[in-house]
């Protein structure tokens, strides 16, 4: 099984990077693509998979599922070549963009109808596709990630609990904690 992620932000912001290394880390970099990566960015991704400037919407691939909460469909056990996701930085009210993946042939499954980001969405359907059901997961749909001097930031999104925690990588919290924007 490959996964593939298909940038779909104007930049490559560094969000979007720390959030593709998260994504190398959990499935292996032997089984990530990502693409639409700009030229002049793609150096910013070294080691982390298969790194293409094409679009996924222009390769020609084998069995493909997009994975969409709009899709009719759960995502179940199946036996696909590739899993298909929008490399898309949460947006509250969604912004439908991954309905823009355009691949020809390929399915659609959602992982329930609530937003997850890239990340846990890639975790969520990697232990789908090792087994696990959806109902086995736990969730949780509102993060707050206290930053300093008692700030914090508010993250709308559904996130997968692993060992008692949302899924948010320690980079993230650092990146948030060292900025205030993307
Ligand atoms: C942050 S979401 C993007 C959702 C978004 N606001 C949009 O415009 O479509 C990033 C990616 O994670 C995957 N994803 C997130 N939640 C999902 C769900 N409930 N079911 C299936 N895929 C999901 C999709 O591949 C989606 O493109």
């Amino acid at each position: 099984m490959k996964y593939i992620i298909e940038h779909m932000e104007p930049e490559l912001y560094e969000w979007c990077i720390i959030e593709y290394k998260h994504i190398s880390e959990i499935v292996g970099k032997d089984n990530l693509i990502i693409t639409n990566i700009n030229e002049k960015d793609v150096g910013k991704l070294n080691g982390l998979g298969e790194i293409k400037t094409d679009s996924v919407n222009e390769l020609s691939l084998g069995k493909a599922c997009i994975l969409d909460a709009n899709a009719d469909k759960e995502l179940s056990n199946e036996d696909f070549e590739y899993l298909v996701f929008g490399g898309i930085l949460g947006d509250y009210p969604p912004k439908k963009r991954t309905s823009k993946l355009n691949l020809k042939n390929a399915e659609r499954r959602n992982l329930g109808k609530n937003q997850f980001p890239t990340d846990n969405a890639v975790y969520v359907a990697k232990q789908i596709i090792d087994g696990k059901k959806l109902g086995d997961l736990e969730f949780i749909d509102h993060i707050e990630i206290e930053l300093n001097d008692g700030e914090s930031v508010q993250l709308p999104f559904r996130y997968v609990v692993v060992n008692g925690k949302p899924l948010v990588s320690k980079e993230l919290i650092e990146h948030l904690k060292k900025k205030d924007s993307f």
